[in-house]
């Protein structure tokens, strides 16, 4: 299967490419049309996968000084490639965001379809602004990550980010592990899946009960402090979202991710062995 992969240098590129080793990786701007559309008509991809985006460096608050570039990646490009694969009706699958929400939903979680009710940060709007406009039109998945772990040392993975914190968030999430992510993504691929794809574990977690999980799987010695949601304010340019997805579509098609508790377990014995090595 012929598969162009945008974004493959990123974080999350990087790592489809595991699933994914022969994609084609062009380093074209996802925003301009012409190169895209050169490049669809050269390669003829049965399948693109768009990685391409904005997050910010070091985190999401650059989006608020930055917002022309982050709308050109996270919703100009998108809507660019919506044209471009949709005239020649190629399959294609978008990486997303949860970060449109805040909450709980009385406790039901966010399902797919409920309308974003987040915009406390430009990198949350444009999430949501694209998703919006994408799930109305055919032949794409849309995979909703949410703060992605594994047990690398990788400076984008949270629990490498959540090391470096003096303080910590205490308010549950629902989050993403990575290698349970890729089973799943490359399963819905496979299948030709379209449509809003909740891509987190069940259950959930605080970042600061994995630093607590951390403390007692890797370091002991690690010190940290509670940071409650009352506080991020002081801390924080941009809002941070912080909410719960059903994972209720994804178990019914069978292809629910093992409990946020026990992935978070596993990458942290994972961090464990190789500082011990
Ligand atoms: N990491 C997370 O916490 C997280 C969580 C939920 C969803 N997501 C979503 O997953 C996607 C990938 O995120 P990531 O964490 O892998 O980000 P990343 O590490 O910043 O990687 C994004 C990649 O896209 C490239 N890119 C940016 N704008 C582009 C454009 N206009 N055309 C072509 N390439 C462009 C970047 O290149 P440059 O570095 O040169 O800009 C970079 O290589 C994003 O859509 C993000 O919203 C990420």
């Amino acid at each position: 299967m012929q598969v162009i992969m945008f974004g493959s240098n990123g974080f999350m590129g990087q790592r489809f490419l595991e699933i994914f080793p022969d994609a084609l990786t062009p380093s074209i701007d996802i925003a301009d049309g012409r190169n895209v559309a050169e490049l669809l008509d050269r390669e003829k991809p049965e399948v693109v996968i768009n990685a391409a985006g904005k997050t910010g460096r070091p985190n999401v608050d650059w989006c608020e000084t930055h917002k022309m570039e982050t709308l050109r990646s996270n919703v100009t490009g998108p809507l660019v490639l919506l044209e471009e694969l949709g005239k020649r009706g190629i399959y294609w699958v978008h990486l997303s965001s949860g970060c449109i929400y805040a909450g709980d939903n009385g406790g039901r979680g966010f399902a797919e379809n409920d309308p974003p009710n987040y915009s406390g940060s430009f990198y949350s709007r444009t999430k949501a602004w694209s998703d919006l406009i994408l799930k109305d039109f055919p032949n794409i998945l849309i995979l909703r990550l949410r703060m992605p772990f594994d047990g690398s040392t990788d400076e984008r993975n949270l629990i490498m980010k959540l090391r470096k914190y003096p303080r910590v968030l205490d308010a549950q999430n629902s989050l993403t592990s990575i290698p349970d992510f890729l089973v799943a993504a490359k399963a819905l691929i496979e299948r030709r899946a379209t449509g809003v794809y909740n891509m987190v574990n069940p259950g959930t977690i605080s970042p600061f009960e994995i630093m607590e999980l951390y403390r007692e799987i890797v370091d002991p010695h690690h010190r940290f402090e509670k940071l409650t949601l009352d506080q991020l304010g002081g801390v924080v340019k941009a809002g941070r979202s912080n909410c719960i997805l059903s994972t209720e579509k994804l178990e019914r098609e069978g292809m629910g991710m093992p409990p946020v508790e026990e992935a978070v377990r596993e990458a942290l014995s994972q961090m464990g062995s190789a500082s011990q090595a």
